[in-house]
């Protein structure tokens, strides 16, 4: 069934308090639920039936006012819900029901995860421990009272401050939590196990002591430091650029092994993925200490934009998620540099959201209808979101902006409201018009700028001519022109940033060098004034819209931007294009492997550099990936993408061994391990120089990553060592690192992920026949989404040449475990099968081949509603 939000109609009842009881126990649970109901005197229908939502659920008992009901009289009972025909305008209803976490393989709801008992609610799953009305509008307060047995369940945890605890009989004990302020169902959180916990504290900006709490497995203690610090920096830039202050006295986070996404912002109560909270030099790279503090971050962020101000039902998923991965993302860019935040955020939107927006899946930031709730947490909802408030931000500008966060977290603290709302605060408190930017919340497609210009000696005018087109998505036709702000400067011959007049008469001293221009129609002309010469223009700067940008560049301008463009972002983009564009010559050249040589020289420069940010240069070392290569071309052919990017790659690494050697030794680090930007940057480009001369089989080389691999003190570096011989030649060296590495780690299941995926990813050590001897691996397990991830998500996500081999049985394996994980897990089956579902993009001889698979799912038995949205819609577009 469809659930449209034009259909959206206010609950006929409201929960004023619910009332818990969990009773744990090995075998199942019984959990009491005691809510307060009353009529919404909003809602038009007096006389609505009760209608709770259950999945999964016994049910033991219903008690109405004191009454016991009947089945089938008093109440009704389907597969999906509780219904009562006729209740009063104001009761108590007591419902028990028997659950059984110990078999939850769906890790939605109240499941176990390595012996605790934990939740995962969002977005439907409170309805797998209870019936209730599951929607966010409904926002309670809530009491819960967890029982079980305290040798095994020593640590019992819920929402809010802990009012109450004590001892029952048969060496059973009781926590009591309460959560002061209301919430709906999907931020409802229980844990109970074994752990030990990190404490300290952080006094906020009114002078509150607040407790913070991480929650472990005893065997990770020590890798809780990086999680905390990360936190309690968030906490003060929440209250330094939001001015947010948190409001509970106790703020805990708890890691769970077995865990379908990143993490939950529960009220107080933040349930992660251990690899997106353990950390520690030993076994966590740089990369995995940036994630965690943005992960930390972001689920802190909620607590006021998810939380305190929460979505009015799940088409407005973005509300929160579009504006806390902005939130996250800036608070990533001030603790780092803002240009490489800006290039990984953009290497993301452009390689994966944008390919999803061009797919089968496409849908708005706020979607008109979906049939699964879980598979609309995607990077449209997300990236592109996030995108979509960085826009206001840019339209706005901070004062504004934060003007209208302000009104925003005022005006609707306590409730349950829409994207539009958030606009509309925006538009309030800066009196700008932003009736037409709402398109980009209705809108699917990545908006295309063709931009063309002309220069005009005679009267020194440079014009600029950009025009917009929006493609069609299923579902979605003639689009109408978007809200489009775009950022550019104007650069001289020496490099220099020209002034921009925009009428004759403006005074060139006063002109600015760069500014927005606001886009509203189908095509605009620009002219520029008092220009003696051509400029090279620095087009759409800090990547300021979520668009395709086409413009005719010349190698000549992209190599003159790479080393003049001021704006670090457009520096490293021009380097991508000139790499994109000797690559594409390539593929499409068949056979004649003439490389330019301005290539080879812009790297020689840039390893050469010792003035530009080093992060910046580590970015702009890495050559464009083959998934975006993939996702710029027509009709693609991998094999010939992959072989041609390898080349290039080669030659570059031949042309500029010696500087790579060079480089290497440069930025050998003997200091003490630090997670600053600087010695991040030292490793990343040490690790890409090692990376570079294995691929082209260099001794060196390979006596430095064996020698690397045997005396790092941290993962970064041990990874970087592993991956690079991985993917060489030296057949014997790499076996012998593999085993040596899983040797050391195993016990470590983060470590162990990344050898899954260390070897997933490589067209050296994963293909297919590899892939499935490590399914048979004493350390893969198939209820754990993590391991699943590390060898199956990342083979058909990362090693492109193997899953698209074009014998078709990359694909099939896909079909295989996906269908196999759709009776275990199907929100994991419906994430995995999407490589899948872009099989209209390939050429022809692939997409057969990857639409037969896609059948052959369609036709598994009991196909879950997860897995037959995305391939009944796949198939259909
Ligand atoms: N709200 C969580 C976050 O982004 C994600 C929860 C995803 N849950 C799901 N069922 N897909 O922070
Ligand atoms: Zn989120």
């Amino acid at each position: 069934t469809t659930i449209r939000l034009s259909e959206y109609k206010v609950p006929a009842h409201l929960v004023d308090a619910v009332d818990l009881r969990f009773e744990l126990f090995d075998n199942g649970a019984r959990v009491h639920s005691t809510l307060t109901v009353r009529r919404n005197p909003e809602s038009a229908e007096e006389f609505a039936p009760l209608e709770l939502d259950g999945d999964s659920l016994k049910l033991e008992q219903v008690i109405l006012d004191g009454r016991e009901l009947m089945a089938g009289n008093d109440y009704d009972e389907t597969g999906a819900q509780l219904v009562i025909a006729r209740v009063p305008a104001q009761f108590e209803l007591t419902v028990v029901t028997w659950i059984e976490p110990q078999n939850n393989t769906r890790l939605e709801g109240l499941y176990k995860s390595s012996g605790m008992f934990c939740t995962q609610c969002e977005a439907e799953g409170f309805r797998c421990i209870t019936y209730f009305p599951d929607r966010p509008d409904v926002m309670a307060r809530y009491r819960t009272r967890i029982e079980a047995d305290k040798a095994s369940c020593p640590v019992l945890l819920s929402n809010g401050n802990d009012v109450d605890r004590g001892d029952l009989e048969g060496g059973r004990h009781f926590v009591t939590w309460e959560d002061p302020f209301p919430k709906p169902s999907y931020l409802f959180a229980l844990v109970a196990g074994d752990l030990v916990e990190k404490q300290d504290t952080f006094t906020t900006c009114s002078g509150r002591e607040i407790d913070l709490r991480i929650f472990v497995e005893p065997r990770n203690a020590a890798k809780c430091q990086h999680a905390m610090d990360s936190l309690k920096r968030s906490m003060r830039w929440d209250e330094e650029v939001y001015g947010r202050e948190y409001d509970l006295d106790i703020f805990m986070i708890v890691a769970v092994d077995d865990f379908n996404m990143g993490a939950m912002e529960n009220k107080g109560l933040n349930i992660f993925n251990s690899s997106c909270v353990l950390a520690s030099q030993e076994t966590a790279t740089d990369l995995a200490f940036q994630r965690i503090e943005s992960i930390v971050a972001h689920e802190y962020f909620h607590n006021w934009s998810g939380n305190r101000v929460t979505c009015r039902d799940w088409f407005q998923l973005s509300l929160k998620e579009g504006f806390t991965v902005f939130r996250d993302s800036t608070f990533s860019a001030d603790m780092g540099s803002p240009t490489v935040k800006r290039i990984e955020d953009v290497t993301l939107l452009r390689t994966a959201q944008f390919a999803e927006d061009a797919g089968p899946m496409a849908h708005p930031v706020r979607p008109a209808s979906y049939m699964e709730i879980s598979n609309f947490y995607t990077l449209t909802i997300y990236e592109k979101g996030a995108e979509v408030v960085r826009m206001i931000h840019t339209l706005l500008g901070p004062e504004l902006f934060r003007k209208g966060s302000d009104l925003y977290f005022e005006r609707h603290d306590g409730q349950a409201v829409t994207t539009d709302d958030f606009v509309k605060a925006m538009e309030d408190a800066s009196g700008r018009d932003l009736t037409q930017f709402r398109l980009w919340y209705d809108q699917a497609g990545t908006p295309v700028l063709t931009v063309s210009d002309v220069y005009d000696s005679e009267r020194g005018v440079y014009s600029l001519k950009i025009q917009q087109a929006i493609p069609d998505t299923p579902g979605q036709t003639n689009k109408k022109p978007q809200h489009i702000p775009f950022a550019l400067g104007l650069l001289g011959a020496e490099g220099e940033a020209l002034p921009l007049r925009l009428v004759s008469t403006e005074d060139a001293a006063s002109a600015p060098t760069e500014r927005v221009l606001e886009l509203t129609k189908a095509s605009h002309t620009f002219e520029f004034h008092g220009l003696t010469q051509k400029p090279v223009p620095s087009l759409l700067r800090h990547f300021s819209a979520p668009v395709r940008l086409v413009y005719p560049w010349s190698r000549e301008q992209l190599v003159f931007l790479m080393s003049h463009d001021p704006d670090g972002f457009n520096r490293w983009d021009a380097g991508q294009r000139l790499a994109v564009d000797v690559i594409q010559s390539l593929v499409d050249s068949s056979g004649t492997v003439d490389i330019d040589s301005r290539l080879v020289e812009a790297y020689r420069t840039l390893l050469a550099d010792r003035t530009l940010d080093q992060a910046l240069v580590a970015k702009m070392l890495h050559l464009p990936s083959e998934a975006y290569l993939i996702e710029l071309a027509d009709s693609p052919d991998v094999a010939a993408i992959h072989r041609t990017r390898e080349q290039v790659l080669s030659h570059l690494a031949t042309s500029l061994r010696d500087e790579l050697v060079a480089c290497y030794h440069r930025n050998m680090d003997d200091g003490e391990y630090e997670v600053t930007p600087e010695s991040v940057a030292r490793r990343s480009l040490k690790n890409t120089a090692l990376a570079w001369l294995l691929m082209i089989n260099d001794n060196t080389g390979r006596d430095l990553a064996l020698q690397q691999l045997r005396e790092a003190d941290n993962m970064t570096d041990r990874m970087g060592a592993l991956r690079a011989l991985v993917n060489s030649d030296y057949a014997e060296e790499r076996s012998q690192a593999l085993a040596d590495f899983y040797e050391h780690f195993q016990s470590d299941p983060q470590v162990v992920e990344q050898w899954f995926s260390v070897q997933a990813s490589s067209d050296r050590a994963g293909q297919l026949p590899q892939i499935q001897a490590l399914l048979k691996h004493p350390a893969f397990d198939w209820k754990n989404p993590n391991k699943i991830r590390s060898v199956i998500g990342v083979f058909a996500g990362q090693n492109l040449a193997a899953f698209h081999n074009p014998d078709g049985s990359g694909y099939s394996f896909l079909a295989d475990q996906v269908c196999r994980l759709d009776d275990s897990n199907p929100q994991i089956a419906a994430r995995l099968v999407a490589p899948l579902t872009r099989w209209k993009k390939f050429a022809p001889a692939y997409s057969a081949l990857m639409r037969t698979a896609l059948e052959r799912i369609r036709n598994k038995a009991e196909l879950s509603a997860d897995l037959y949205e995305v391939v009944h819609k796949s198939l259909e577009a």
